[in-house]
């Protein structure tokens, strides 16, 4: 076994699965009830932003009901006792990672509590509604739009989750289905420039070829086994 030092930890949507918040790909998901081009592209919001808006005041309203589950608690645990680098890189827009207890945290697709400002770039906590068109409390303006990441949009911090992947010693991938790029790629760069990676995911994701090793479960179960295991 490899000396390990530092752990990049990409998340997605399966890790929040059992905390009851819906998947995107799986059987019963949010992509075939609603079709990404109607409520998750820019295009989508200029050509009908009530729709949109609509979508995301629900999921926001949704994700706040919602608990952390057994994998969020024990990642959180791992952030607040790992002695080297470890970067938490989630998919999710939801705030479970977070109100575990997370702090090396880095949220690439966006925030369902976060509202961005398109007259004045401000972003602020959001925790209700934007459909009836709040003003922006930095600047008034009525021209607030959910801080998510559309299809078509830059992720964020992309600099800082390259540098991460460069250095890293083990690169786990938990809950996603390895279906959107650049994450999807992510276990390749960290390959590339030498990690052990390790992929916990209900079943194997597009990209399990890529992994040194895959464990096939729920989160809830593998999370806190896997971080006893690499806290012994
Ligand atoms: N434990 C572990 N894995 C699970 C669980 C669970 N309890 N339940 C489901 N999964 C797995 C599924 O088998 C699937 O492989 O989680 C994965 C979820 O995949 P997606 O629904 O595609 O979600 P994700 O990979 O996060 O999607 C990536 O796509 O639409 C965009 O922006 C959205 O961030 C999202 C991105």
């Amino acid at each position: 076994m490899v000396d390990i030092r530092n752990i990049v930890i990409l998340t997605g949507a399966g890790i929040s699965a059992e905390s009851g918040i819906g998947t995107f790909r799986d059987a019963g998901g949010l992509w075939e009830q609603h079709r990404v081009e109607d409520v998750a592209t820019p295009e989508a919001f200029a050509r009908n932003p009530d729709l949109v808006l609509r979508f995301y005041d629900m999921r926001r309203e949704n994700i706040q009901s919602a608990q952390p589950n057994a994998a969020h608690w024990s990642l959180a645990h791992l952030d607040a006792t790992w002695p080297g680098e470890l970067t938490i890189i989630t998919q999710n827009v939801d705030d479970l990672h977070e109100r575990a207890g997370a702090r090396r945290l880095i949220h690439m697709h966006g925030e369902h509590l976060s509202a961005w400002c398109m007259a004045c770039d401000a972003r602020n906590e959001w925790r209700s509604t934007l459909l009836d068109r709040p003003p922006c409390p930095d600047c008034g303006q009525p021209a607030l739009r959910p801080d998510i990441v559309w299809f078509g949009e830059m992720p964020y911090r992309m600099d800082e989750i390259e540098a991460a992947l460069r250095c890293c010693d083990l690169f786990v991938s938990i809950g996603t289905s390895g279906a959107v790029y650049p994450a999807a790629g992510y276990v390749q760069t960290a390959r590339y420039y030498g990690a052990r990676t390790l992929e916990l995911n209900l079943e194997p994701s597009q990209g399990s070829v890529f992994f040194h090793e895959s464990r096939m479960g729920k989160a809830g179960d593998l999370v806190p086994q896997w971080v006893e295991e690499i806290l012994a």
